[in-house]
This record gives structure tokens, C-alpha cells and sequence, in this order.
């Protein structure tokens, strides 16, 4: 993962630099480090384990001047989180440094020739290795740093975005990238290189996405120049951004994740905004418009994502197979890209993700591809690699996520797959005109729901302090809302630490079960729809065992009320969208819980919020 920052140009490089890092942290925070040239031409590389605020504390009576400058955020693939892992990495002569998002495969085989050859490491790291190499070959074969990187980067395995500077030459950085995203912001008089936009935003929003196997020389006072491995010239291409910058800062809330939550009647509409025309009984959505005819005659779709993202791809079965009466698989990326998966030409292939840059969904794509099959994306940032990657699909539009936990990029990307269910089913004439614009309505009236579920905040702070000391939880849901249940075990795992388990009700009795005792909270889904009967016989069974019900229920149930032990009343809707509304009280419920045990809600421990690793 990790998140790189370089700056070249006529202001100070530092602030810039650690602004761009902070705002990267959620890819990784394991260490951060800078290298910076000064006026003089001394270069300074200072690094630390830890965050980047504990780089700051480090620095902060350092020689931090320059207008030219490097810097990384790591999230720990080779080598412990330590100082000497952390990046900016030297050259054997020190003369070079360089930064790296990704993992060189073949750096051991690589390693082991250096060392022959009389070169000594520092590092556990892959990035040291290659920085190794790339020096070797500009001094032995006598060539400028952008050929050597070339030439280095044809014999290396894996993914990379780097950074190179060179203490010799303080008007150029060489930057190359293939698998791992890198953006470069063009300003008036100088540039900017980032993992994502955020870091430029606030300085230019003219932007070039290098593409893999590009290499970028970026010289002070000039222009962009661009080379692929082969040496083909490259035109830069040259986008404008429309992020802004309110939208990446925390806005009054006390962490990302709860503005996240907050925001989601917001970005559920922003999803549907110009798609759902539910007046008119019509939904158009311009990225899937080339592939009518293939969601008309397609014998089946196969969703392939992770984490949360597959979570809504779970949801999706229920509702492409109900609606457009569509065979569904739902596939973790990382499984599907190494079995040897029967792919069919007439199959759709949508992959999702929120950061478009998820190796394990990037690969899956290519092999799907690869097959034949029409491979779509529902991406939540534009330009992303997936984005790029697939052969149309739909912006989830969202805005951007950094919590680390994913809560509105779920929202969003179930809102997007309902839509394009929707569409299909029109598509194939699966759904009377009748329930496609009942649901159409229903769909409509999401994000006000959504707005009052939010209002039970303060009961759900109150619940959350019962259950902060669990050390276990069990999360139940059938049909529809069993997904939910996975996405409220994983929400509740990954940021406050507690062991949390989703099942589908009814397996609960093949094994679950056996976990249930008076101190076991567990959490349900059991809204009005036709499974709701079957949900409070499971209910009871966990009553009769002693355990703890915390039922989300439909608003005005008396049933569920008379056997929980708490009830979260939520508005009724259709049974195929309560996901969209269902899975909020379990945000707000892990967010107070994580708060409450002291844990770092935003960036929780090991974690990072692009995957970009295998
Ligand atoms: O960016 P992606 O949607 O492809 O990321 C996939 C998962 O890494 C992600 O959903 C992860 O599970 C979430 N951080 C969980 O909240």
C-alpha cells in the first residue's frame, strides 16, 4: 500500500510534502520519512517509525529547507515497521534515494547478485534492492537516471510507484509506475507527485495519471516528459480534477468515519443523482448504455471484489437474481484470480471497489478480460486504476472516503448495483412496470430514511457502552441482510478489535450456537419482509440459551420488542433495500464502541485503506 509524495518546483518542499503524507496516512502508517535537498545541495533524509506526526516531533530542529523533495508513508510488506525500513531508501553511494508503493517479486534473486557484486544493504526492503540496481546500471552502463530506471524496471517482477532523487542533479525527479496508482499535478512553475489526488488538490487541478511501465522526468522550469519501458515518447495527458478541498478535510466531526456515516443520505443521492428518474419509471446510467444488448442476453454475472466492497456484491446476488432473474456469482478477488475460474464470453464480469486500486480486484479484471467476458466497474474514485482497467460501468460518486472502515462507499456501491439491477431487469422484462417504479419510489425515499435512522445516535452511543467490554460478538441476518450481518462483524472487528462473527441465521444452529451464553451480544436483522418469522424463531433460540439480542427491527415492530433485549427501530422499506439503511445503526454502533475503548478509529491498527498488495 503505502503513499508516496514528491515536490519539484519554487516553494518549500517540506510542507507540502508532509501536508500530502498526512492526507495519504490512510494507505498506511506504519512509518514516515522525507528527503529533502537544500539550497547548498545537502541532502537530508530523516525517517521514523511511526506516523508522520511522529516524524514531525523528530524533525523539528532539523535542516528541513529545500524546493525539491520526497516523501512516504509506509504500510510494512518487507521488514518490520522499524526506522531502517522505513523510506526514503539510499543507493549503495548514497547519491540516490528513492520512495516505493508496491512489492518487487524478484528481489531476493536481485539481492543476491547485488551482494556478489559487492553491494551492502541496510534494510530488510524490497525498495533498497531496486534503488541498489537502477544505481548500478546508470554507472555501469553509463546512462542518464531515466534510462537506468527504464532499464532496471525491465528486469523487475511486481508493482511499483517510485520516487527517485538524486543529490547530483537537484532540478530532476524521475518517477515510473506499473500496478501501484500515481497522479503528477501540474502547477504554473512546478510539480507535484502523489498516490492520490488529495495531496494536489489545493495546488493545481491540472493532473496526468501515468500509466504502467511510463517513466515521468520532471525538471524544474520545464515540461513533462514522458517515456514508456520500450522509450516510446508519451504525450501527457493532461485532466482536470473536480474534487474540492471541503470534501477531503473533517468538517467539525471528531474522526472521518463518523463524518462518513453522517454523509450518507448525501452521497446515497448523489449515487442515484441523474439515474434514477423514478417520475418517468426509467433509469439511465451513461456507463453501462455501450452494453445493453450484453446485460439483454447475459447468462450470467460474477461479481469480484473484497472486504466490504464484496460484502455489497452479496447484497447484489439478491437483487440481480430477483429482479433481472440472473444466475449471480459473488467471488473474493483474491480466490477467483488464482483458481482457473470458467469465464464465458456472454458473462458480465462487475468488479467493485472503492479505491479502484485493490492488486487482488486489479487482477481478477485482467484475467477476466483475458477470458473474453465484458468486465465493468463500480468504482468510488474517479480515474482509478480499476476504473481505467474495466470497459465501462458506474461511479458510485460517493466522494471521498478516508476512514479506513468503509461506510459510504457500501451505501453507495449497493445504491449503484440496485440501479443497474433495476436497469437489467427493465432490460430483460423480468419486472412488471408495476414494481419497477414501486421500487423506483422506494429507492427514492432512501436517503431520508437514512437521515432518520441517523437521528438514534444517542441510543445507539448507549447500546455501544453495554457491549464496549465484549470480548465477542455474533452478528445474524437472513436472505438480504445477511450480507448486512457480515458488514457489521467486520465494522465492528476492525476498529475496535473485539472477535466478531456474521452468519446467516439459520446456520447459526450448525455450529454458532455452541458460542451463546449470557455474555454474548448478539445482533440481528429482523426487519418485515418474508423471512421475518423464521428470524424471530432464531431470536428465541438464542433467548432460550441466555444470549443477548440487539434486534434492528422495523419501525412500530411489537414482536422482536418483547424478546430483545434492545430494539433499533428503523423506517420501513422495501425488503430488498433495507441493506442500504439496515447497516447504519452497526456503523454508528462499532464507531462508538472503537471510540470508547480508546481505539484509533481512522486508522486502526495494521490495516490500511488501499490494498494494493497481493
Ligand atoms: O477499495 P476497495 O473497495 O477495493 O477495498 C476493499 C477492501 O479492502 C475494503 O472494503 C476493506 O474491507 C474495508 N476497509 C473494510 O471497511
Amino acid at each position: 500500500m503505502c503513499g508516496i509524495v514528491a515536490y519539484i518546483g519554487n516553494r518549500e518542499a517540506y510542507p507540502i510534502i508532509i501536508k500530502g503524507l498526512q492526507r495519504l496516512e490512510y494507505r498506511g502508517y506504519d512509518s514516515a520519512g522525507v528527503a529533502l535537498i537544500n539550497k547548498a545541495g545537502k541532502l537530508n533524509v530523516y525517517k521514523r517509525k511511526g506516523k508522520v506526526s511522529d516524524l514531525l516531533d523528530f524533525v523539528k530542529d532539523e535542516d528541513t529547507s529545500g524546493s525539491i523533495g520526497i516523501g512516504h508513508t509506509r504500510w510494512a510488506t518487507h521488514g518490520e515497521p522499524n526506522d531502517v525500513n522505513s523510506h526514503p531508501h539510499y543507493s549503495q553511494t548514497k547519491d540516490l534515494v528513492m520512495i516505493h508503493n508496491g512489492i518487487i517479486e524478484n528481489y531476493a534473486a536481485i539481492k543476491e547478485g547485488l551482494t556478489k557484486r559487492g553491494h551492502t544493504f541496510l534494510s530488510d526492503t524490497d525498495t533498497e534492492v531496486l534503488i541498489h540496481l537502477i544505481e548500478e546500471i546508470q554507472t555501469h552502463e553509463n546512462m542518464k537516471l531515466g534510462h537506468a530506471v527504464q532499464a532496471a524496471l525491465k528486469q523487475v517482477n511486481g508493482a511499483y510507484a517510485i520516487v527517485i532523487l538524486d543529490k547530483n542533479d537537484t532540478n530532476t525527479l524521475v518517477a515510473a509506475k506499473k500496478g501501484s496508482p500515481m497522479v503528477i499535478g501540474i502547477g504554473k512553475d512546478d510539480f507535484f507527485i502523489a498516490s492520490d489526488a488529495t495531496p494536489i488538490i489545493e495546488y493545481t487541478k491540472n493532473v496526468v495519471y501515468l500509466e504502467d511501465e511510463e517513466v515521468a522526468i520532471l525538471r524544474r522550469g520545464q515540461e513533462l516528459k514522458i517515456r514508456n519501458l520500450k522509450d516510446k515518447v508519451i504525450t501527457p495527458y493532461i485532466q482536470e480534477l473536480t474534487l474540492e478541498i471541503e470534501s477531503i478535510e473533517k468538517g467539525g466531526y471528531d474522526h472521518f468515519m463518523l463524518k462518513e456515516i453522517y454523509e450518507q443520505p448525501r452521497s446515497v443521492l448523489d449515487s442515484m443523482r441523474g439515474r434514477l428518474r423514478a417520475y418517468e419509471g426509467d433509469i439511465k446510467m451513461g456507463g453501462i448504455v455501450d452494453h445493453e444488448k450484453k446485460f439483454e442476453k447475459a447468462k450470467r454475472i460474477i461479481f469480484i471484489a473484497c472486504g466490504t466492497s464484496w460484502h455489497a456484491g452479496l447484497v447484489a446476488e439478491y437483487l440481480f437474481e430477483e429482479f433481472a432473474r440472473v444466475p449471480v456469482e459473488v467471488e473474493y478477488a483474491s480466490e477467483f484470480r488464482y483458481r482457473n475460474p470458467v469465464i464465458y464470453e456472454d458473462d458480465i464480469v462487475i468488479a467493485i471497489s472503492q479505491s479502484g486500486e485493490t492488486a487482488d480486484t486489479l487482477a481478477a479484471i485482467e484475467l477476466a478480460k483475458s477470458k473474453g467476458a465484458t468486465v465493468l466497474g463500480v468504482c468510488n474514485v474517479v480515474g482509478s486504476s480499476i476504473a481505467r482497467a474495466t470497459q465501462g460501468g458506474s461511479y458510485t460518486h460517493a466522494g471521498p472516503e478516508i476512514g479506513v472502515a468503509s461506510t459510504k462507499a457500501f451505501t453507495a456501491q449497493v445504491t449503484v448495483l440496485t440501479l443497474m439491477a433495476l436497469h437489467m431487469a427493465k432490460v430483460r422484462g423480468t419486472l412488471s412496470e408495476t414494481r419497477f417504479r414501486q421500487l423506483c419510489y422506494e429507492m427514492e425515499a432512501i436517503p431520508s430514511k437514512i437521515e432518520e435512522v441517523l437521528k438514534l445516535n444517542d441510543q445507539l452511543r448507549e447500546i455501544a457502552f453495554i457491549y464496549k467490554d465484549t470480548a465477542n460478538a455474533l452478528y445474524l441476518g437472513r436472505g438480504v441482510s445477511f450480507p448486512v450481518a457480515l458488514e457489521g462483524a467486520l465494522k465492528l472487528k476492525e476498529i475496535s478489535y473485539i472477535h466478531a462473527e456474521g452468519y446467516p441465521a439459520a446456520e447459526m444452529k450448525h455450529g454458532p450456537i455452541a458460542l451463546i451464553d449470557e455474555e454474548m451480544p448478539v445482533f440481528v436483522i429482523a426487519t418485515k419482509g418474508a423471512n421475518y418469522e423464521k428470524v424471530v424463531s432464531n431470536i428465541q433460540e438464542v433467548k432460550a440459551r441466555k444470549g443477548k439480542i440487539i434486534a434492528v427491527v422495523t419501525s412500530g415492530d411489537t414482536e422482536v420488542k418483547a424478546i430483545a433485549d434492545h430494539v433499533i427501530e428503523i423506517p420501513e422499506t422495501d425488503e430488498f433495500l433495507v441493506p442500504l439503511i439496515s447497516v447504519v445503526p452497526f456503523q454508528l454502533l462499532s464507531y462508538h464502541i472503537a471510540v470508547m475503548r480508546g481505539c484509533n478509529v481512522d486508522q486502526p491498527r495494521n490495516l490500511a485503506k488501499s490494498v494494493t498488495v497481493e
